[in-house]
């Protein structure tokens, strides 16, 4: 059976998107596109419009984090490349790697390229990776209930809802839910297999 080992960490090539496992040079660009109010408050990095998208970290701080990451055996960081632009576009990342039970986690944000197709794309590549390559059994993630859009491509690519966290972010003095979703090998092989052959993937 094959381990999983974080510290291989290959570029994945799609059509619209190359994943590149992400480095310190990479800082200005994801920083950049992190310091973006939309971004900020879907990812639960903010709790109100007042507050800072860019957050506590400074460049050099942040470069340090994208240092180790790039080395790190429990999480693969990599920026979403457009391959139209060859811009830095977002980062998809695979985190918190159990080795124990094949499980990881996964997060993605994408700034000034939504809605094109990418995210579906790199969240498709990153599972092929944890599933076909890493062979993991289980890859988890959290996503607010005030973000449809994400709920959406989760679900094209195979995700299920297995439960909510109700009122687990204060946002602008108001309560939201957070929602568990996951997908496991056995979904992804019919998902992907659904994918390929174009047809209709379950909403
Ligand atoms: C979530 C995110 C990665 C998705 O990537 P993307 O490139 O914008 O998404 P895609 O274009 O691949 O797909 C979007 C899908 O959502 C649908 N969608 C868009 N807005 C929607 C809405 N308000 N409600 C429901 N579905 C919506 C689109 O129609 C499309 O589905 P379709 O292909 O069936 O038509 C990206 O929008 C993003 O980074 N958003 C900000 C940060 C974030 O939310 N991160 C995730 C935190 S859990």
């Amino acid at each position: 059976m094959m381990t999983p080992d974080f510290t291989r960490k290959p570029t994945l090539e799609g059509e619209l998107i190359i994943l590149r496992p992400a480095t310190a040079l990479d800082t200005p660009a994801l920083s950049a596109g992190m310091d973006d109010a939309e971004t900020a408050r879907l990812t639960g990095s903010i709790h109100s419009d007042d507050d800072d998208p860019a957050g506590p970290w400074s460049l050099a701080e942040l470069e340090t984090i994208y240092e180790r990451w790039s080395t790190a055996d429990d999480r693969i960081v990599w920026a979403i490349v457009e391959r139209s632009s060859g811009a830095v576009v977002g980062e998809s990342v695979l985190n918190d790697l159990d080795v124990a039970n094949l499980s990881c986690g996964f997060r993605i944000w994408i700034s000034g390229a939504r809605d094109r197709g990418l995210g579906t794309e790199a969240t498709r590549l990153t599972m092929r990776h944890a599933f076909e390559e890493q062979g993991l059994n289980r890859v988890g993630l959290e996503v607010f209930d005030f973000n449809p859009r994400a709920r959406r491509v989760y679900e094209k690519v195979g995700f299920v809802l297995e439960g909510t966290r109700r009122e687990a972010l204060r946002y602008n003095g108001e309560w939201v839910d957070a929602h568990d979703m996951a997908i496991l090998a056995r979904e992804w092989r019919v998902h992907r297999g659904n994918s390929e052959r174009g047809a209709a993937v379950p909403a």
